[in-house]
């Protein structure tokens, strides 16, 4: 993919999508060389498909509830996407497990983001289960999306340290205002054909990744 042809990128969610939001205003700016031509959602009214229209980007509702079951609603999500063909899926607060075939069909072409510093804290709650534990750092992960539910390779991280006066709210406000700057910036690597899921795992630039990137969060927001 060259630069002047941006990739094209179907993102899913399932709520707000913030995170689509910061996507698409990257890809707006010229910053990443992507195009956000499809956005999906499982949940009707979701705001991220209100957002996807704003944004002048073909918004689509798969009712989760209008499936007979999981197997129902992956196969004809599978055939949408098919036909969509986008060179990357990113989930993006999408909130639904996606079986096996699915995965397998989209693997090194699926990204996801999640609320903890992987492989710590999969699943959900991961604000208050971090606060209950007592841990001094806490983050959010960029990851290829493989059939182990958040446990695909990772790519990159961004981190902060946990102050006596941070709750489940102000944990919520500090990694979305991460993750609004890690996510559009990973996907930019993938568009620009950076990055890539090998035969033995991430490589960015050509270089297998040991370890996910990790930047922290004075990093990540300075201007
Ligand atoms: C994000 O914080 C994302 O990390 C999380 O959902 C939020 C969606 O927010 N994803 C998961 O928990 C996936 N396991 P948004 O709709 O405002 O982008």
């Amino acid at each position: 993919m060259t630069s002047s042809a941006p990739m094209p990128v179907a993102v899913m969610i399932s709520g707000s999508g913030t995170n689509l939001q910061a996507i698409l205003d990257a890809a707006a700016a010229g910053a990443i060389p992507i195009r956000v031509h499809a956005v999906l959602s499982d949940v009707p009214g979701a705001f991220g498909l209100e957002r996807a229209r704003q944004a002048g980007v073909a918004a689509e509702c798969l009712p989760a509830a209008d499936f007979a079951d999981r197997h129902a609603f992956d196969q004809a999500l599978g055939r949408r996407l098919e036909q969509l063909a986008p060179g990357l899926v990113v989930l993006a607060g999408f909130m639904r497990i996606l079986s096996a075939p699915l995965v397998r069909a989209w693997a090194g072409r699926m990204l996801n983001i999640h609320p903890s510093l992987l492989p710590a804290y999969r699943g959900l709650h991961t604000h208050r289960r971090v606060l209950e534990a007592g841990e001094r750092q806490h983050g959010t992960s960029v990851h290829f999306v493989t059939e182990e539910l958040d446990g695909g390779p990772l790519i990159a991280q961004a981190r902060l340290d946990i102050g006596p006066e941070d709750t489940e709210t102000s944990l919520n406000q500090r990694i979305q205002a991460l993750e609004h700057r890690l996510y559009p910036q990973v996907i930019g690597w993938f568009g620009a054909g950076r990055l890539r899921l090998g035969a033995d795992g991430v490589e960015l630039d050509g270089t297998p990744l040991t370890a996910p990137v990790v930047r922290d969060e004075a990093e990540m927001l300075r201007p």
